[in-house]
This record gives structure tokens, sequence and C-alpha cells, in this order.
């Protein structure tokens, strides 16, 4: 139970609710006890009357009718409470499991992008709802079937003994055999289980990847092999819930014997002490009522132990990571960025996970308003300098500085507000166009939306969709072009009217003309602006009042595009073929 103990918080926060469920299940429990008793009674009052017949049969049948009556309002009274009781610890089960979803979201949230590398996504949604899911199972049904089996134990069977307590020994004696039976037999569904759902998580990632790749799997017409594979899951699939159902068969059928064997004690027991004379009949009928009552709390003991060894498994991966530490961590100065220059001094990084160094002793200097272009190779390390100044990693050695500060000291709210990144693979949600630009500025207005989609050259594609920018995205909506993508995404950037611009090769797909036609709208906007272009086109960076070429997370050139387009080297290089390429 160490890993629930985290939940307690939860317990505490809904105290008064459990408290009343508490309440409410005993009341529920007393009021069920008065069937069995009024049973019983009935029958001793008929035996009394075949027995001496000196009891008017009024008088019997006036005891009989009462008894009915009470019997059914007393039914009436406990279904109404055992409702209450679920109603009331049910739901806080519920309330817990929105307070847990919503406590794991958040600190997801928080946590760097680098544990998001590291975790795959499929992980991360699995603990937020699948192990989310097993908990609620320990708040809900089986803190109820707890209470409720300790509180029907209590008042049954203290009840029981007063009235026959040699009886009530063997009454009870098969039941823990029922509850450990239950427990072992809870406990083999669970594995099986869980390996249903391995395999259907295989099979729905299988299934996904083979509709996203549809494109890929036709082009390719490699049907056959898909459906073969799907075939062999979907085989594994059948046999594991075979395995499960095999098991789960035991179930019922096992419980009926124990029930009956109960019975069958009570009936010999009882019926030896009623032949003796030393038990009434009404109190034998009573007791075979009670052990069909205690029955299913019994064998719910071993169903709620299972539960929350399961509960208590799935706690220890919520708090896995739960207990990570964003390794990003905000610093003190609340001010944002006030003008924009950017130094990198000796800044170096390598990623952890592959050990490979990504920026080697970086060193620039970016006055308000200049535009530095990146050139280099792919995986030369382009993209790991905006990560870094982003902050989305953070640098090993030496220090990336925003106006003089280094940036760790920023809060990192107040840092990211004034940078507008548009990523090399730009995300849109499946939102409308209209939102997913409003992403850079919540309270933009319509015209500011406008003018950034203009600004970023793709006004004009919005428009001829037909509900313009209300379109919406995504599966169920348009689809998009590369570069209607690339440029939406730089429509938020461009919004959001950040100190720093951030591009990472987002111009790759668009043409010539659009790509002039958007960076001569940055050069109008980014006059007050810090930019960051990297890009693999020398047209992209070549009005860029400084360009490094990176190789292997160095610079090996830098300079304006006339000063590099003089030396012989990868610059040059570079653009000597690309302008052959475009003259041809
Ligand atoms: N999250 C990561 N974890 C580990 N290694 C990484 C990670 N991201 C990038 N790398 C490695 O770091 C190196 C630099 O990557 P980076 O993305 O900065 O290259 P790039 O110059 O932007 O390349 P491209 O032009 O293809 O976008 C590459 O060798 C890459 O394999
Ligand atoms: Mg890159």
């Amino acid at each position: 139970m160490k890993e629930l103990k985290y939940l307690n918080k939860y317990l505490y926060k809904y105290r008064v609710r459990l408290l009343f469920g508490v309440l409410i299940t005993i009341i529920a429990r007393i009021f069920s006890l008065f069937a069995p008793r009024l049973i019983g009674n009935s029958l001793t009052a008929v035996e009394r009357f075949i027995k001496s017949e000196t009891t008017p049969i009024e008088v019997i049948k006036e005891e009989l009718f009462w008894n009915i009556v009470i019997i059914i309002s007393a039914a009436i009274v406990s279904g109404f409470f055992t409702f209450l009781m679920r109603q009331t610890i049910i739901n806080v089960s519920r309330y817990i499991e929105f307070d847990l979803k919503n406590e794991i979201f958040e600190h997801y949230q928080k946590l760097s992008l680098s544990f998001y590398k590291n975790n795959r996504t499929g992980d991360l949604m699995n603990r937020i709802s699948e192990d989310v899911g097993k908990v609620r199972m320990y708040f809900g049904p089986a803190i109820m079937y707890s209470i409720n089996t300790v509180s029907l134990f209590v008042i049954v069977i203290s009840y029981m003994v007063s009235i026959a307590p040699v009886l009530t020994v063997y009454t009870l004696l098969p039941l823990p055999i029922l509850s450990v039976t239950i427990y072992k037999l809870s406990k083999a569904i669970n594995i099986r289980s869980t390996a249903v759902q391995e395999i259907l998580s295989d099979l729905s990632t299988f299934t996904q990847e083979s509709f996203s790749g549809i494109a890929v799997i036709k082009s390719y017409a490699i049907q056959s092999k898909v459906n073969k594979d799907f075939k062999e899951l979907t085989y594994l699939s059948k046999e594991k819930n075979v395995d499960l159902a095999k098991i789960q068969a035991w179930f019922f059928p096992l419980m009926v014997l124990l029930i009956g064997f109960s019975n069958l004690l009570v009936i010999f027991i009882g019926g030896k002490q009623y032949i003796d004379g030393s038990l009434e009949i009404g109190v034998l009928a009573e007791f075979i009522i009670y052990v069909n009552m205690l029955t299913w709390p019994v064998a719910t003991v071993g169903w709620v132990t299972s539960i929350i060894q399961q509960a208590e498994a799935s706690q220890k991966r919520i708090n896995d990571f739960l207990k990570e530490v964003p390794k990003i961590t905000s610093g003190t100065i609340d001010e944002t960025i006030k003008i924009g220059t950017i130094e990198f001094k000796n800044v170096s990084f390598t990623f952890k996970e592959t050990k490979i160094q990504a920026a080697k002793n970086i060193n620039f200097k970016l006055k308000l308003g200049e535009t530095l272009g990146i050139i280099g190779k792919t995986g030369s390390g382009k993209s790991t300098i905006l990560d870094l100044i982003s902050r989305l990693y953070d640098v090993d050695e030496g220090e990336i500085l925003i106006d003089g500060i280094p940036i760790q000291n920023y809060n990192l709210a107040a840092l990211r507000s004034e940078i507008g990144y548009v990523p090399q693979n730009p995300f849109l949600f499946s939102e409308t166009i209209e939102s997913n630009i409003r992403f850079g500025k919540s309270d933009a207005s319509f015209e500011e939306i406008e003018a950034a989609a203009k600004s970023s050259a793709v006004s004009g594609n919005i428009e001829r969709f037909n509900e313009g920018y209300k379109t919406i995205l995504g599966e169920r909506g348009v689809t998009l072009s590369g570069g209607q993508i690339q440029r939406i995404s730089i429509a938020r950037a461009l919004i959001k009217d950040p100190k720093i611009l951030l591009f990472d090769d987002c111009l790759s797909a668009v043409d010539a003309d659009t790509e002039e036609e958007i960076l001569k709208n940055l050069n109008v906007s980014s006059k007050e602006k810090t930019t960051l272009i990297v890009s693999h086109r020398i047209t992209s960076v070549k009005e860029a009042d400084c360009i490094i070429v990176i190789e292997q997370g160095e610079i090996i050139e830098q300079g304006t595009h006339s000063d590099l387009i003089k030396e012989d080297g990868f610059y040059n290089r570079l653009y000597l073929k690309q302008n052959t390429e475009k003259n041809q």
C-alpha cells in the first residue's frame, strides 16, 4: 500500500462525503436485516399454529400480513440507501479520478522536452487513462465493498452469535475458503486480462499506423504483408481472450458450489439442532438467508484485494512520472525580454541519450534587429541552436545571454513569451485555422490574424477555402499542404509580435516567389526583432546580417553573404550549386 499512500490527500479532501457514505451504508445494512428476521418469525408463527392449533387463524394471518408489509418497506428503504451509497462513494471515486487526471496532465506539461523524447506517447497516455482508471477502482468499488462487507459482518455476525452461537461457527466455516478462492481466481484473471490489454494496445498501434501510413502501404503495394501481420496480431489477441474466458468461466460455478456447500452445512447442523428441539424453525430459515447474504461480501474480499493490488501497481507507474522533476527550471527574473540581443558564449551541448555533441563551442552575438542565417548539412546541429535559445534544452557549457542576462535567470514563461518559434516540423491542432494562429496571441483581433496570415503569404490560400479562417484542420477537416502548414505556423509566430524570432527551416516547402515575399515581409516587421533563420537554401539567408555555417556542432564559416561567397568553403559551394540549379 506504499504507493497508494500518495492518494491519502484525496481521501482527506473528500472525507465528509466518504463518512456520509459509511453512515448510509450502515443504515442500508441495518434495514436489509429486517427481512430474514421477519421471515424467520413468520415461519415460527406458522409452526406454532400447526403444532398447537389454539391460536386462531386470523391472528396468524394478521401477523403474517404485517410481516410482509414491514419486509417490503424495509426492502424499499434499504434499496434507497444502497442507491445513495453507490451515488456517494462511486461519485467520490469519479471526483478523485478527475483530480488525479488533471494533476498528472499539469505535471506532464511542466516536464522538459527530453522527458517526452525518452518516453513513448502511448505510455504517457496509458498512465493518464488506464492506470488512473485502475486507481479509481480502488476509491470506488474497493472502498465501497470494504465498508459494505465490514458493516454487514459486524452487524450480521454479532446478531447471529447472539441467537445461535454454534450454528454461526458452522455457517461461517466455508467462507474463508470462498474468499481465498476468489482472490486466487481474480489474480489469475488480472494476469490474463493484462495480457489482453497489452495485445490490444499493440493491435491499436498497428491499426492506427496502417491507416496513417496508408499512402505508403498502397504505393509500395504491401497490402498482403500488412494483412498477414494484422491476422497474426488478431490471432494472438483471440488466443489471449480465450485464455481469459476460460478462467472467467470458473468464477460463477465455483461461487455457486461454495455457497451451496455453506447452505448444506447450515441445513445439516441446523436441522439436527431443530430435531433436538434446541433450535426454532424460524432461526434455521433466518440462518439460511444470512449465509446467502454473507457470501457475496465475502467473495468481494478476494476481489477487492486484487483490485487494490492492481491499483497499487498502477499508482506506482503514476508516481514514477509524478516524481520526475522538470529538468528545465524557471529563473527568478520575471521581466520579459526588453531589447532582444542574443549572445552565445562558448556554448557546448551534448544529447545525453545519444552522446552526440550537437553544439561545440559556439560563439556569436546579435544586436537588436539583426538577422542570423544558419546553414549546414543535415544533422549538423542547426535546430539544436534554436532549441537552446528557447530553453527546450539547457547548455552543458558556456552561456547564452539575452540582453546581457543568462537565459536561465529569466522566468521561463517570461522568456518564452518574447520568442516566436517556428519548429522544423510544425504542428497544427485539429481546430480552425483562426484558432491555430491565435495560439500565438490569445486576445488577437480578427484583423491581427488576417495581417499575420498576409505577412506569412498564406492569406490567399486561406481565403480560397469555403470556410475561410473558420476552416477546421486535421482528421475531420481540411488537409493542408506542407507549405501551407509552414506558413500558418509562421503566422502563429508573427502574431505574437515577439522580440526574438526563430525560424527552423520553415520555408523549405514553399516556392521561390513565396519565399521571397515572406522574407520581404519579415524584413519589414523584423526591424525591431532579432531573427534566426535556419535553412538549407542560400536564398533564405543571403540577406542576413551574419551567416554561420555549422558542421558537426561547430561553426566552420562565419560572415555575410558577400564575405562567404568569396571563400572557397561549404557556403560558396552550396551557393554555386543552388545558383546553377536555378539557372538550369
Ligand atoms: N532529442 C535528441 N536526442 C538525441 N540526439 C538528438 C536529438 N535531437 C537531435 N539529436 C542529434 O543531434 C544532432 C544535431 O541535430 P539537429 O536536429 O540540431 O540537426 P539539424 O542541423 O537541425 O539537422 P536538419 O538539417 O536535418 O534539421 C544530430 O546528429 C541528431 O541525431
Ligand atoms: Mg533541424
